[in-house]
């Protein structure tokens, strides 16, 4: 088996930056150098102050702390640690494509094509190139093709090797996971990769698989994650006419042992930087095999998500006497989940657009979301002027501040602590009737109205 000494990982993000230290942590004696072209991004993974890491996950300050500077360093120098490196992860970002064809769901794979000619051009001996980030099937093929014919004499095995971590939980996750998939065709590079999950995973979670099952689950499994959160969302508006709740549903039909518990929970709308992207981008790869019927399927369940955020903006609006034109609605968060300070796609970004249309003054409280990150997201969507957004949305860092003389409140992110919060005092600082629109099911409704306010969930 080929001893792995140095690896290296282009892209030090979300999935780059975490994995790695990892990966670092449980095997001292081989030497990761994550490398990124955004040098503030690996300026704050270099931070002495590790409460200033660019990424908030929980225990990851404690596993940076254990490996940096001893077998774990962040650079910008690529091409160096191309060089060096027996095996180099690509983690880069693997967006949906914005232009030509495709445009709007295929996965953008410029970022992709860019690190392999720079590994062709760099590489001087043999490398195992390994596949992290997320790709459409067949991609391994395209890599292999850049890296042999752009190469002088090298040989390159590619293997896939899809991350399942989720974010709030990423470390646990890594500690822990279910199961390691490795896909490829040469035995010996599989075998070094194993080598290096199995310090820590046990031997029957490795599961190796050929190269194109391995790109196509990861796919797959995230498309069945979000199905089961479109389900439950689409069963919310059902309970809502009929006087089900859909709590109590998804807990009976998730006792059955062979539908199970997790991922039933209603919401208002699943957000994230990937769910989206892949089912997207499994759409798009059943088009062009003429799997039409296939990719229909798929579709509905982006479909039934947007119809769930627009439709709680929609239940704001109509509740409000149908004007929230000047009205305060205090959004308790804006990540897409809890304990992460990751926006992209969060359904608070789509919420809020809906909302400013009707010229509602949006006050935000995220207790790990900057200013700059929430106007960043709407400016994106290019719906209003840069100024009409900083003119209509305020983004506070106290949730009190947020909830002063607000006509309403609306829950988005589903943070442990705005339970905590003293309801009575802040039902005292309201306009009235004080109403609570709670995307994540997270308050309690019993003691909210005892208060008097006018409570509304998903799905009751
Ligand atoms: P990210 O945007 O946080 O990080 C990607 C990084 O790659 C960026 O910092 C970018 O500057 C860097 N980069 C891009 N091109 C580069 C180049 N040529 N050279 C050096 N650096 C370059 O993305 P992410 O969330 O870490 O996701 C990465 C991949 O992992 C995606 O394919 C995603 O689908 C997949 N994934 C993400 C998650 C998640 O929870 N975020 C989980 C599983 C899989
Ligand atoms: C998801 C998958 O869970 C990971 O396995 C995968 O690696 C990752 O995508 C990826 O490929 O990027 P993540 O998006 O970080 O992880 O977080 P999830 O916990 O899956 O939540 C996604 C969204 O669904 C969130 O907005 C969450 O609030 C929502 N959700 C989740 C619900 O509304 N209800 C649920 O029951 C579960």
């Amino acid at each position: 088996m080929k001893q792995i000494k140095k690896i290296t990982c282009i892209g030090a993000g979300y999935v780059g930056g975490p994995t790695m230290s990892v990966i670092a942590q449980k095997n001292p004696h081989i030497q990761v150098t994550v490398v990124d072209i955004n040098q503030a991004r690996i300026a704050a993974w270099n931070e002495e102050d590790l409460s200033k890491l660019p990424i908030y996950e929980k225990g990851l300050d404690a596993v940076v702390a254990e490996a940096r500077g001893r077998n774990l360093f962040f650079d910008t120098d690529v091409d160096k640690a191309i060089e060096e490196a027996d095996m180099i992860f690509i983690s880069v970002n693997t967006p949906t494509k914005t232009y030509g064809k495709g445009k709007g769901q295929a996965a953008d794979l410029k970022f992709i094509e860019l690190c392999a000619r720079q590994i062709a051009e760099v590489a001087k001996d043999d490398k195992i190139v390994v596949e992290k980030s997320t790709l459409p099937v067949r991609t391994a093929e395209t890599l292999k093709s850049i890296l042999d014919n752009t190469s002088s004499g090298v040989n390159f095995h590619v293997l896939s090797n899809p991350e399942f971590l989720a974010e709030g939980t990423a470390i646990a996750d890594l500690h822990n996971p279910d199961r390691v998939l490795i896909g490829g065709e040469n035995t010996e590079a599989i075998n070094a990769l194993v080598g290096i999950y199995a310090s820590w995973v046990p031997n029957e979670r490795i599961l190796t698989t050929n190269l194109w099952s391995s790109e196509l689950s990861k796919l797959v499994a995230n498309a069945f994650l979000a199905q089961r959160v479109s389900s439950i969302n689409a069963v919310s508006e059902l309970c809502e006419a009929t006087g089900a709740n859909v709590d109590e549903v998804a807990k009976a039909v998730g006792m059955d042992s062979r539908i199970g518990p997790k991922f039933l929970k209603a919401s208002v709308g699943f957000g994230g930087s990937c769910f989206q992207k892949d089912i997207l981008n499994l759409v798009y790869i059943a088009r062009s095999y003429n799997l039409h019927a296939v990719a229909d399927y798929w579709e509905q369940v982006i479909i039934m998500n947007d119809h769930q955020k627009t439709r709680f903006a929609e239940k704001i609006i109509q509740t409000m006497y149908n004007t929230v034109n000047g009205k305060q609605i205090a959004f308790l968060g804006w990540a897409f989940k809890k304990d992460t300070n990751d926006t992209r796609e969060s359904a608070a970004i789509y919420v809020a657009d809906h909302l400013l249309d009707e010229e509602a003054q949006v006050v935000v409280y995220d207790p790990k979301v900057s200013a700059a990150q929430v106007y960043k997201d709407l400016d994106a969507l290019g719906t209003r002027a840069p100024e009409a957004n900083r003119r209509l949305v305020k983004v506070v860092d106290n949730a009190y501040e947020a909830m002063d003389g607000a006509h309403a409140i609306a829950v988005l992110t589903e943070w442990e602590a705005f339970k905590t919060y003293d309801w009575a005092q802040i039902k005292e600082g309201m306009k009235k009737p004080a109403f609570v629109f709670d995307g994540r099911k997270l308050l309690d409704r019993k003691q909210l109205e005892e208060l008097g306010f006018k409570y509304y969930a998903i799905g009751e």
